[in-house]
């Protein structure tokens, strides 16, 4: 079975040395709860596919405690620094150039010639990464397809018994997986998150191109169909129907089971839109209705995760 371990000193020097030794290990980051396999060691991260059961040619990203270690690992550059003062530590990943000769598991980047890196702020997950002293690869710590994991206990429902340990440290602040930028050419969001598009740009002083989904998969985990909870989804629900699950934002007419946020604050709803949808789903509705929530700023973010947890399934 799975170690439920404490995010106290002893809880994180435990972890760190599983890590070390090879062993799986799901730890938390202000983002989601990421599900760690030491970067240098093919068998431990080749252990992550197999138990998040993901393809192998989606590719993960290396999770590292400080710049000297980033720079170890990428081709560094004026942008790449420009958004590292400004945004890290953290909920922004860069994809940037590989480099030559970079100890990194051939399997982290699937094959790629860039390499995804991202320096968390939670406070658990920096020591940890100092602790162990090695990137840490790490996806989100779900079965792949399923709803991210922003506490421990979601992180048990469907890795329990196929990874040694789980590391409790509450839920995570921001509720949605980072954004991330390709800078291995003109700046792109590959996906949307906390870090805006609009944030970027401002930040870089040039435009950040948004990739729209009908272009090709340059991030190969943005499949369509993506954080499905069992139930099907409906979006931009404007009215309740009989037996639905239905999940609020903002001020709402008559009840609903759950809301997003009931003063229409985005970085709340966010904050808490993965749980709600893991506690609907078990309550076992065949159908979770989903208020619509306003298209900008986080919301862009909370949107495309909605898209894709109501996108058909393949
Ligand atoms: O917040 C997060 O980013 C969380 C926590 C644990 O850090 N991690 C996470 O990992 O969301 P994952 O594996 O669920 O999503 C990684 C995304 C995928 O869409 C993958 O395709 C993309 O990053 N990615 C990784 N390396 C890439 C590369 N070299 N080029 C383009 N996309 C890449
Ligand atoms: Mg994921």
């Amino acid at each position: 079975a799975t170690q439920r371990l404490t995010a106290d000193p002893e809880g994180i020097a435990r972890a760190a040395t599983l890590l070390r030794d090879g062993q799986l290990v799901a730890f938390p980051t202000e983002t989601v709860y990421g599900l760690g396999g030491n970067a240098l060691d093919d068998r431990a991260v080749a252990g992550i596919f197999e138990a998040k059961g993901r393809p192998s040619f989606n590719p993960l990203i290396v999770h590292l405690a400080d710049l000297d270690a980033v720079k170890e690992l990428v081709q560094w550059s004026d942008l790449a620094d420009v958004a590292a003062q400004v945004f890290w530590p953290g909920p922004l990943t860069m994809v940037l150039p590989i480099r030559a000769g970079a100890k990194v598991s051939k399997l982290v980047s699937a094959g790629l010639d860039s390499l995804a890196v991202r320096m968390p702020a939670s406070p658990v997950a920096r020591t940890l990464l100092r602790e162990c002293g090695c990137p840490v690869a790490a996806p989100s710590a779900n079965r792949s397809g399923r709803i991210s994991p922003t506490r421990a206990e979601h992180v048990l429902e469907t890795l329990d018994g196929r990874i040694a340990a789980v590391l409790d440290g509450g839920p995570c602040d921001v509720g949605l997986e980072s954004t991330i930028l390709g800078l291995t050419g003109k700046p792109t969001l590959l996906r949307p998150g906390r870090v805006t598009a609009a944030l970027l740009s401002e930040a870089l002083g040039r435009p950040v191109m948004e990739r729209r989904d009908r272009d090709q998969i340059s991030a190969p985990g943005q499949l369509a169909s993506h954080y499905a909870p069992n139930a099907r989804v409906r979006l931009n629900a404007s009215e309740w129907h009989e037996g639905e699950a239905r999940l609020g934002f903002g001020r709402t007419e008559g009840d609903c089971d759950l809301n997003l946020s009931p003063a229409g604050d985005l970085v709340e709803a966010a904050a808490n839109l993965f749980e709600y949808l893991h506690r609907l789903d078990s309550s076992g509705a065949e159908v979770i209705a989903v208020m619509p929530v306003p298209h900008v700023g986080l919301g862009v973010a909370i949107n495309d995760r909605l898209s894709r947890a109501a996108a058909p399934r393949g």
